[in-house]
Order: C-alpha cells, then sequence, then structure tokens
C-alpha cells in the first residue's frame, strides 16, 4: 500500500513561487505531511480570473505535484467569501449571530465542488488514496462518487464541529451530512467534534452507528475519529534555537529593552477572541499597576479574508481598540499593546515566541489551533514561557500544561497572565516539560500516519454510482 499515491485536496494550495505563502493552520499542517510521502495537492491558485478553464495547472516541486484551478469572481464570491465563509465558518465556530444564508452562494458551493470533482477526475489513478480536507470541500467525495471513483477517500475537517443544534443551523444541513457519507473515514481534531458530528448524523436519521466510530450513511460504511493534529517540533524548536541570528527578532529584542513580551499570533478573525483578549489585557494593567511600563504584548494579526463584511467589520473595531487601549494605558515612553496587521515568517515568529514570557491564545473556538503547540515547542528548556490557552481551542484537550482559561472571562483572563508573568521557574518547567512530552510523540507525521492507517484499514468503498 506504501506505492499507492497520496492525493490531497484543499482549498489553500501553497503552490512554490505563487503568491505570499497564507498563513493558516491547514497549510502548514499539510506541508509537514506532503513532504514525506509526496503525491498530488489539488485545490484552488488563490487566483480569480474572466474565464478560468477546467484544466488544472500543473507545477511539479520535488516529490510534490501541484495541481490548481483557478476560480471566476462569481465563484469565488459565492464559495468562497459567501457559503464556506459566511455560512459554514460562522456556524462551525458556534457564532449563529454572524451566519447569512444567501441560497445563490449555497448553490455555488456545490457547483464549484462538482466543478472540482470534474477536473481532479482526469487525474486521479485507480489505487490513488484521496484526502480531502476542510469545510470548502465537504461535497467532493460524493461528486467523485457520481462520476464513478471507487477510491479510498478520507475526510478532514480542520475547524470545529458543533453540537446538532448549532449545525443544523446551516441551510442543506442534511445534504451536507449525506455528503459526508460518500467518504470512508471522516476525521476531527477533538474528540468532542467526532462525537457532535455523530450525533448529528444520528439526530437526523442519517446515519446509525454500526460499532465504535463507525457509522452506516446511505449503503456507506464510514469511520469516524479523533485525530489531533501536530506540528514538526523538533524543526520548530530548532528553528527557534537558531532565530537569534534573525534581524527581526534582534531588532525586536533590542526594542523591548527590559520589558517582558507577551505574545498573540492570529489571522484576523472573530473567532480568535481579539476583543477580549486586548480588554484581558488592559483590565490586568489597570489592576497590577507594578507591571506598568514592564511588560509589552505583541500583537501580530494578519488581515483575513477582507471582502467578507464581517471581517471588514472585526478589522475596524479591533484596530480602534488597539489605538484606544494605547491612548488610554500608555505612556509617552510605553506602547502597551503593539498591534500589526502583517505576516511574519516562520523563523522569526519561532524566535519571537521563544523570547516570550507570555503566549497568548484565547480563541472563542478554535479546531486546534497550531500557534498554541509552535509557542510550547519553541520556549527555552531552562526558561520557559507560559502559555495561556483558552479550553475553547481543541489544543486545550492535548496542552495540559497550559494556564487554561475562558476567554469570556475577563477578568480570569487577566489574573491569568499575572500570575503567569510571576510563576516560578520550577513550575514553568514542570509545564512545559509535560506538554513536549506530548508534541513529541504527536508530531505532524503522526497525525497524517494515524489518519492514513485508519483510512486504510477501512472497509472498501460500498457505494454503486448512479
Ligand atoms: C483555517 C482553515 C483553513 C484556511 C485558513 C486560512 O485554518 O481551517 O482551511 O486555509 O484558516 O484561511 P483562508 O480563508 O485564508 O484560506
Amino acid at each position: 500500500s506504501s506505492q499507492q499515491r497520496l492525493v490531497v485536496v484543499s482549498n489553500r494550495v501553497p503552490v512554490p513561487g505563487v503568491g505570499a505563502s497564507k498563513a493558516g493552520g491547514l497549510t502548514v499542517a499539510l506541508e509537514g505531511a506532503l513532504k514525506r510521502s509526496g503525491g498530488l495537492w489539488f485545490g484552488w491558485s488563490g487566483e480569480t480570473v474572466e474565464n478560468p478553464t477546467d484544466q488544472a495547472k500543473v507545477v511539479q516541486s520535488g516529490n510534490i505535484t501541484f495541481a490548481v484551478l483557478d476560480l471566476s469572481q462569481r465563484d469565488y464570491d459565492e464559495y468562497y467569501a459567501g457559503f464556506a465563509n459566511r455560512a459554514l465558518w460562522p456556524v462551525c465556530h458556534y457564532r449563529l449571530d454572524l451566519v447569512q444564508i444567501e441560497r445563490q452562494e449555497l448553490n455555488g458551493y456545490f457547483r464549484v465542488n462538482r466543478a472540482f470533482a470534474a477536473s481532479l477526475a482526469p487525474l486521479l489513478r485507480p489505487d490513488d488514496v484521496i484526502w480531502v480536507h476542510d469545510y470548502h470541500f465537504i461535497p467532493l467525495a460524493a461528486e467523485l462518487r457520481r462520476l464513478g471513483f471507487k477510491n479510498r477517500m478520507g475526510f478532514f475537517l480542520h475547524i470545529p464541529w458543533p453540537p446538532s443544534d448549532v449545525a443544523s443551523a446551516l441551510p442543506a444541513y442534511q445534504q451536507l451530512l449525506h455528503g459526508f457519507g460518500a467518504y470512508d473515514l471522516v476525521g476531527f481534531h477533538t474528540p468532542q467534534d467526532a462525537e457532535n458530528f455523530q450525533r448529528c448524523l444520528v439526530r437526523e436519521n442519517i446515519g446509525s452507528a454500526i460499532g465504535t466510530g463507525e457509522h452506516q450513511i446511505n449503503d456507506h460504511k464510514v469511520r469516524i475519529g479523533a485525530f489531533p493534529v501536530g506540528i514538526d517540533t523538533e524543526s520548530f524548536a530548532r528553528a527557534a534555537a537558531s532565530a537569534e541570528r534573525n534581524a527581526l527578532v534582534h531588532r525586536t529584542k533590542a526594542s523591548l529593552g527590559d520589558r517582558d513580551l507577551i505574545i498573540g499570533v492570529d489571522r484576523l478573525d472573530y473567532s480568535k477572541g481579539l476583543k477580549q483578549r486586548i480588554e484581558a489585557f488592559s483590565c490586568f494593567v489597570r489592576s497590577n499597576p507594578d507591571f506598568r511600563n514592564r511588560v509589552t504584548y505583541i500583537q501580530i494579526t494578519p488581515k483575513s479574508r477582507s471582502d467578507v463584511p464581517e471581517y471588514q467589520r472585526m478589522q475596524r473595531e479591533i484596530a480602534e481598540q488597539a489605538g484606544w487601549t494605547n491612548g488610554s494605558l500608555g505612556e509617552v515612553d510605553w506602547t502597551p499593546v503593539r498591534y500589526v496587521n502583517r505576516t511574519v515568517g516562520h523563523a522569526a515568529l519561532a524566535g519571537l515566541y521563544r523570547m516570550s514570557r507570555i503566549g497568548l491564545v484565547t480563541p472563542l473556538r478554535d479546531g486546534m489551533n497550531l500557534v498554541a503547540k509552535e509557542f510550547v515547542a519553541a520556549q527555552q528548556p531552562d526558561d520557559p514561557g507560559v502559555l495561556i490557552l483558552s479550553r475553547f481551542a481543541g489544543a486545550a484537550h492535548e496542552l495540559d500544561g497550559a494556564v487554561l482559561v475562558n476567554p469570556y472571562d475577563t477578568e480570569a483572563c487577566a489574573t491569568a497572565i499575572a500570575r503567569a508573568l510571576r510563576m516560578p521557574l520550577e513550575e514553568r518547567r514542570e509545564r512545559w516539560e509535560s506538554m513536549m512530552v506530548r508534541l513529541r510523540t504527536n508530531t505532524v507525521d503522526a497525525w497524517c500516519q494515524n489518519f492514513l492507517n485508519s483510512l486504510g484499514d477501512a472497509l472498501e468503498p460500498q457505494i454503486s454510482p448512479d
């Protein structure tokens, strides 16, 4: 089975030499995974053009073949900026207040999935193992099955899956659930997400349990499981250790003087809890005057999905809040919050994590959150910083050595910051060690292996194309 080719499908594909690399947990994880095994990586080029062809552009790089399609503006608006990011994303992050449902966008989503399946079809070999990623492509396997493909197909969701009362706010909810039934394996980051999903199936009478982690959906046996994604721990730790020579790290260190650094790194997204986080930091400063002018909070926040209205609103709100916080808390010689809408390279990030006393990772909801894992991996073993982690991030299921917080509870978060800054070395070391044990075993390679082994064990597809 090691001769079988791996075919990865995801919306974002980091084709070498094309555009700036987009920050996001998914591409980070998949780059790690595919580098080892090689294979085909299929998805969107990241471009919109006037008349897209249905033939994928193919770029070979090392052992990975990249095959990507452009989108028309309409497809981009309806499938990506529309249904994927104004319906699926908010629902899966428990934000029914932000959901926008448009029939046209829903149709666009299914149309693009059908078109992508049709363009992938000529590139496929009968024994390819197909691994589809994330919420953009839930119906992809169903479309491939309709075209007659019997390959093993797995799906991994990189974002949370909510309880059925929340999930059922999705339009075409049942159709989407049926779509999962075309896969042989459906994976989530946490047991909780997997359990939510199984309850959805049962409640809608779409799937019935036929053993541990196996469901019968339509005529098809589907495995369901939790596969928490990891990072390339050793190499990230190495990058962090050698980042002292990095120019940005060097300048940042110099700019801090002897102030302690608190760091947050997130795409600008309402799921990340930035508003609550800045509020918690300012609450911390106000209630701990001895720390005034002694800490700096750097929040690195590249803009994301800027043509989705909910994101535009966020961008204004957070910028205003950061400015306002500095205006009211700051001093002539102290900027408490350094808020930057910039992408910072991996090496520099590793170095910044390493020099930080606190990593603030406080999403209101997050599938996994790899920043949390990278922050831990980057620490100096003899003097590690403290991770403050939201209990609503998937990573909280694994990183037991973090200071876990409820991100909605501003005062508790402020207290956690003070506690972390005062935490004795011995406790910091203990916490860090226990997290590193996890991170060293549960690497991105292990994640990939576990998922693919489980997909390999899954029963042969029994669905018949209609
Ligand atoms: C999350 C999603 C990914 C996505 C990434 C960046 O990590 O799970 O699928 O690629 O965010 O978002 P973007 O919309 O820019 O691809």
